[in-house]
């Protein structure tokens, strides 16, 4: 654990007690348990069968600001800390795997954020809403509980240098902002029935919700069974050409930078990363030795290997799960300037999948080098890709790319000067 998360993880800590001791005193224990007993019992079942799960970033999102929009309405911002504080323990994660210092980083940031969003509520709900329905002091509260919450955590990610979940604060934000609005409107609609008719109604709403769960859970399915599949592609490939083994994986996190900073739908991007992931699968069909002996292919070897855009798209394409954007392998050595293969397509003709891969594809190459070249430094494919813009790559996703390595993003994949020193001796230039 580095000493800067150590200080944060502290710093949180120590605010969890101070807060927690001033809010006590303000006001100490409730008058009615009904309230906070219903609500603490409904966020604990809750948070142990989470609802909604983004399998891309892997980070999860449940039902407690749908009930603790509830919690706002009916208790006051200690007893709401409480509640979400206990509420949102897991079994699964937190008790059976226990580690003290993330169970006490967990209850402390929820507690701080949602007696937030609490006192949000109060101090909004009398000037926003009068004696209405609180529509607009919810939406503040939940989006202060949000906010602070998932700053917290997206603090502590950073901090702990966990190269698989980081991400730009913007694009985390983005990717969870989609949660917040449908838990914002589930919320109110579980408070609607809370105030206005009773428990009972409340929990079946929940029970419906369960129900729509299903459907969620088929969906969620469909894609492992999608995800196994290029998993198994990937280790095909990997064992076949050990030359380059871990190169698809390797061009596929390189492709969810790039996608992250391309404008493009989230459906689109998880495809084409998926996609990167197998995009030289017709390399099975290639021979052996032609594999090995990259450096001096004669003619007729060279055409050989180019048919593997070709190959790798015809072994896919009756896979009804993974056929929709696969000309992404077809065309993923297509150059911007029409000198490619297999068709020789040109610019915005080559679609933008494939693009993104031409050049996510060569950035590998160049940091990792091959055979017949050693690898590059930083600032020497920096040098390339903006010699090769317009020419072997699309102009402005040349551009993202130079963009992402200058913002270290791709650091710990160059090899050292005296590394990259080593292996040109061992060249032979
Ligand atoms: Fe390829
Ligand atoms: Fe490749």
């Amino acid at each position: 654990m580095t000493k800067k998360l150590k200080f944060y993880l502290s710093t949180i800590y120590l605010s969890f007690l101070i807060v927690f001791i001033y809010l006590f005193y303000e006001y100490g224990f409730p008058n009615n348990y009904s309230h906070i007993l219903f609500l603490l019992s409904v966020t604990l079942v809750l948070n142990n069968y989470s609802i909604f799960f983004n399998y891309i970033t892997e980070i999860k999102t449940s039902m407690t600001l749908p009930v603790l929009i509830s919690s706002f309405y009916f208790i006051n911002p200690f007893w709401v800390g409480i509640i979400t504080a206990i509420g949102t323990i897991t079994y699964k994660e937190e008790i059976k795997y226990f580690v003290w210092y993330k169970f006490l980083f967990n209850r402390s940031s929820i507690f701080l954020a949602s007696i937030s969003g609490a006192l949000i509520f109060n101090i909004t709900r009398p000037v926003l809403d009068g004696n209405s329905f609180p529509f607009l002091s919810i939406l503040l509260a939940s989006l202060a509980y949000f906010i602070i919450n998932n700053f917290f955590v997206y603090t502590v990610i950073n901090l702990a240098d966990n190269d698989v979940n980081k991400m730009t604060l913007v694009s985390y934000f983005r990717e969870l902002s989609k949660n917040l609005i449908t838990s914002y409107f589930l919320g109110l609609i579980l408070l609607a029935s809370y105030i206005y008719f009773s428990k009972v109604l409340f929990v079946l709403i929940i029970i419906l919700l369960f129900i729509i769960k299903d459907f969620f859970y088929s969906r969620l399915q469909q894609m492992n069974s999608y995800t196994q599949i290029i998993e198994s592609f990937l280790k095909v490939i990997d064992s076949k050409d050990h030359y380059t083994e871990g190169h698809c994986e390797r061009v596929a996190k390189y492709t969810y930078h790039l996608c992250n900073e391309m404008n493009l739908s989230r459906a689109k991007s998880e495809k084409i990363i998926s996609i990167a992931k197998i995009h030289d699968i017709g390399k099975i069909y290639v021979d052996d030795h032609i594999l090995r002996t990259s450096d001096n292919l004669n003619d007729q070897e060279y055409e050989e290997i180019k048919r593997h855009t070709e190959y790798g798209y015809q072994l896919l394409k009756d896979i009804d799960l993974i056929n929709d954007e696969l000309d992404i392998i077809l065309y993923h050595h297509e150059r911007w300037d029409g000198k490619g293969y297999p068709e020789g397509l040109k610019g915005e003709a080559i679609p933008v999948g494939a693009r993104i891969l031409t050049a996510c594809d060569s950035l590998d190459v160049m940091i990792t080098g091959r055979s017949y070249k050693p690898p590059m430094t930083k600032e020497e494919v920096i040098e390339e890709f903006e010699k090769c813009a317009g020419g072997q790559f699309d102009p402005e996703i040349a551009q993202k790319i130079i963009e992402l390595i200058k913002d270290g993003y791709f650091d710990d994949k160059f090899k050292s000067e005296e590394k990259i020193k080593e292996l040109e001796l061992a060249f032979d230039y």
